[in-house]
């Protein structure tokens, strides 16, 4: 070998090691690329059988791809499709994106890419992209409707008002001359009243202008229901206030209803709870409302309801909880039960508003509620409060 040859073979050698550092270095990179990408990744052969696959699977239920064995053989509806798009994929020799395919509980979007082998499929998991847009748009058509509703609230407000007022000073009205007919009864004997004599009617009078008045009642709590939920309010008062305090008194206010649906009503105050900061008005209007679906709840009055008040000092938060011995809220439905005008009560008017306002107030107050309830064994409803609330739009 000459010395020009010998110095031809050391710079072939010195190429030939810069090209393996090379390929090499890029392997590293593909390798990397691979492995730690975020999206689940399988290469497939021409038969759509698993090739190797990256360690990207996001859930439990959601095994690694068998090495050899077809990667969409199941008989999901989500196997059925993506089989289908591998074949086209491979026939036409194209990538294709496949979006919103859902698959025990995830949505998934899906990118296969073909290459002289087979196939890349690309699998990204789009499930909390998806709800957030769900909810934007969620949002976006309840403040259409509050703003609808808040409008319908005000024109059926006035009128109701007038006719609460008129029928109130009718009740009063109707107790003074019921006597008077009474006489006059007494004296010419019985007479036509509108619809029949009236020895026939007289019973029903009163009691007709208390129904009328009890139904504008229900006028009124649906409005201002509505009124609440459809806007914020103005001149909010932001109160330290004792939580113990608050609690007691919405349990007053129910006195009455809570004591036709329980013999077993217990309250059970922590000692030494911190203060809170909000609005007083709305945290006691949210006891009121998780008593009266507790009420609401319960079989017969052998059931109980047990509200309760406690410090974690782990999270800084106090809670008041309303348990009750209920009907239990059926899994089907738990996730639903905030939604604004979801009720089961249709027919005794609920109107599904209840739980809305209260999970806006909590929270506003920075809190939230919480619910544990496995269907037929009661009900634990639990508003945390952040001691430390610093949202100054605590306007609940
Ligand atoms: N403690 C409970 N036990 C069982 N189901 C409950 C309980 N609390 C709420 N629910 C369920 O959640 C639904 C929504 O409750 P929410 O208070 O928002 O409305 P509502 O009680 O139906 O009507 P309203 O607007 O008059 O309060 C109820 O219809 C009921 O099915
Ligand atoms: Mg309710």
């Amino acid at each position: 070998m000459t010395e020009k040859n010998g110095n031809d073979i050391g710079e072939v050698r010195r190429e030939l090691g810069n090209v393996l550092r090379e390929c090499h270095e890029k392997e590293e990179f593909n390798f990397a690329l691979f492995q730690h990408n975020p999206s689940a990744i399988t290469v497939v052969d021409r038969d759509g059988k698993v090739v190797k696959s990256n360690l990207a699977r996001r859930h439990a239920h959601d095994p690694l791809p068998e090495l050899g064995k077809s990667i969409f053989s199941g008989d999901s509806a989500c196997d059925v499709i993506m089989k289908g798009e591998l074949k086209k994929t491979l026939d036409q020799n194209m990538a294709r994106e496949v979006s919103d395919v859902r698959s025990g509980g995830h949505i998934f979007s899906f990118t296969i890419a073909p290459f002289t082998h087979g196939a890349i499929v690309i699998r990204q998991d789009i499930t909390e992209q998806k709800r957030a847009e769900a909810q934007l748009v969620q949002a976006q058509k309840l403040a259409a409707l509050g703003t609808l509703v808040s409008g319908v609230a005000h024109e059926v407000s006035n009128p109701n008002n007038v006719m609460l007022l008129s029928l109130k000073t009718l009740q009063r009205m109707v107790d003074d001359l019921l006597p008077v007919l009474d006489e006059r009864r007494e004296k010419d004997g019985d007479f036509e009243l509108g619809i029949g004599n009236y020895s026939e009617v007289r019973d029903d009078i009163p009691e007709m202008v208390a129904c009328c008045y009890r139904a504008a009642e229900r006028i009124n709590r649906l409005v201002s229901d509505l009124k609440s939920y459809a806007r914020k309010d103005d001149g909010v008062v932001l109160d330290q206030f004792d939580v113990n305090a608050v609690v007691q008194s919405a349990a007053d206010l129910m006195g009455s209803t809570i004591r036709k649906a329980t013999h077993r009503f217990k309250v059970e105050c922590a000692d030494d709870l911190p203060p809170i900061k909000g609005t007083v008005r709305r945290i006691e209007q949210v006891v009121i409302n998780l008593l009266s679906n507790a009420c609401q709840a319960l079989p017969n009055q052998d059931c109980g309801i047990t509200l309760s008040t406690a410090y974690n000092p782990a999270s800084d938060e106090v809670h008041i909880m309303v348990q009750d011995e209920g009907d239990g809220i059926p899994s089907d439905y738990l996730s639903q039960i905030t939604d604004p005008f979801f009720t089961t009560k249709h027919d005794t008017g609920g109107t599904g508003l209840g739980l809305s306002i209260s999970r806006q107030i909590a929270e506003n107050h920075g809190g939230a509620l919480v619910f544990s309830s496995a269907g037929g064994s009661g009900t634990l409803v639990t508003l945390t409060l952040p001691v430390q609330n610093n949202n100054e739009d605590t306007t609940a």
